[in-house]
């Protein structure tokens, strides 16, 4: 689940204002004092609002009206979280629009830090072939990008900080391309887009809506890479992305 250190601190404080307010009404009452008293809690989020601005609604502000050509330089810059002191490059996304599916990922590894693009190493070279069973393609109807655009040192999962920092651009990105479907490549991409937790296996094999594109989650290529048994829900997976965009498949394509 995504919770920055901001939005943590201006829940404190709502709910500090809050208990403030009960004891304040607690200590009148002790007193007889009813003339102050109120049946409902009054509404704390302008004085949340006015003493820790809420930087998430500021950023979309920012964000809002900008082209995919303003968002990228936006994001190419980006020095918002941890990650920017170690990458060597961003990794925006690339693909074709109109996107019929836009693949999201975790974060670049070590090959895509190095190219500045997303799923350039065996991974990726794996994901182009599913893509390919399907009869998609960097260059036709699929676009690909991550949940971070910056790697995580060692591959480590992105932290919560750094998904909530980044968040935004993605968001951005797909209102931007506004892509048929949405496919999610493993946990880290399925529980932010999803906001929600659960096995990956829990999550595939059905259709969620992220703010009303149809979304799918598969497992992510490593792991399938890994673990070969996968490899029978991924052909499931892909098989039913294509039914719903009415792609006709060859027999046995895989
Ligand atoms: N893994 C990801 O999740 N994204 C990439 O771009 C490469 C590997």
């Amino acid at each position: 689940m995504i919770d920055s250190s901001d939005e943590k601190q201006r829940t404190v404080l709502r709910e500090t204002l809050e208990t403030l307010w009960t004891i304040e009404q607690d200590f009148r009452r002790s007193l007889g004092d009813f003339s102050a008293v109120r049946a409902k809690a009054p509404d704390v989020s302008s004085v949340v609002d006015s003493i820790l601005p809420d930087t998430t609604k500021q950023r979309q502000n920012e964000l809002d009206g900008t082209s995919l050509a303003q968002l990228e330089k936006l994001v190419t810059a980006c020095r918002l979280c941890k990650l920017e002191k170690t990458r060597h490059l961003v990794v925006f996304g690339e693909g074709n629009i109109p996107a019929r599916v836009m693949v999201v990922g975790e974060g670049p590894g070590a090959d895509e830090d190095a190219a500045g693009r997303p799923f350039v190493g065996k991974a990726g070279q794996y994901l182009d072939r599913w893509l390919a069973s399907i009869q998609l393609s960097r260059t036709n109807g699929a676009y690909i990008a991550n949940i971070v655009k910056c790697r995580p040192p060692g591959n480590r999962d992105p932290e919560s900080d750094e998904i909530a920092h980044c968040l935004p651009y993605l968001e951005r990105q797909i209102e931007l391309i506004r892509p048929e479907t949405i496919l999610c490549l493993g946990r880290v991409s399925a529980h932010t887009l999803l906001n929600r937790e659960g096995t990956l296996q829990s999550m595939r094999g059905q259709w969620f809506r992220y703010r009303s594109v149809p979304l799918l989650v598969t497992y992510h290529p490593s792991a399938v890479l890994r673990n070969p048994s996968l490899r029978a829900p991924v052909w499931e997976d892909m098989q039913r992305l294509a039914a719903f965009l009415h792609i006709e498949l060859p027999h046995k394509a895989r």
